[in-house]
């Protein structure tokens, strides 16, 4: 089996992170929060997952930088967020950082979560149960697919 990890940041509500730790529990892989750790040395892994919120239409920044710095040459690459609304075009800074460092990639998973900023907050927020449970388990399908 490939050894893996995935790279986050899930600042606003651990929308993300319940993606994350849904696949972490069940494939035993390792995680790192991009908020509190900067620099890893990647090379020993094969498939290397980031995963974020979307902040004004992209990867939060923690996670932008944790790739900048961190993504060695020629890994496997894939993409997690949760967001408020759905886009195709929420990875594209994520894809062409990485495409620079020659990366195949593999693909992305996205679902809706939990979102308060700005006027939703009056009203109690959007989105309110998500990620739902068929939410989380596609995530887990998503990456299962990958191996
Ligand atoms: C400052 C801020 C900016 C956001 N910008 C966007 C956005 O541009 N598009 C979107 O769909 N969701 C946006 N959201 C919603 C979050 O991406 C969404 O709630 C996400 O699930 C948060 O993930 P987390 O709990 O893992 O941090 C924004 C939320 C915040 C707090």
């Amino acid at each position: 089996m490939s050894r893996a990890v995935i790279i986050y940041a899930s600042t606003h509500h651990g929308n993300t992170k319940k993606l994350v730790e849904a696949i972490a529990d069940k494939y035993d892989i390792e995680t790192i929060d991009a908020v509190s750790c900067r620099q890893a040395d990647l090379s020993a892994y094969d498939l290397i997952g980031f995963a974020s919120g979307i902040d004004f239409g992209r990867f939060y920044a923690s996670v932008e930088q944790f790739l900048e710095g961190n993504l060695p040459e020629g890994k496997r690459v894939f993409f997690l967020y949760t967001s408020a609304k759905l886009s195709d075009r929420f990875t594209a800074d994520m894809r062409s950082a990485a495409a620079k460092r020659g990366a195949l990639i593999l693909g992305e998973y996205g679902c809706r979560g939990y979102n308060t900023y700005g006027p939703w907050k009056m009203i109690g927020g959007m989105n309110k149960n998500h990620p739902t449970a068929d939410e989380i388990s596609k995530a887990v399908d998503f990456f299962a697919a990958l191996l």
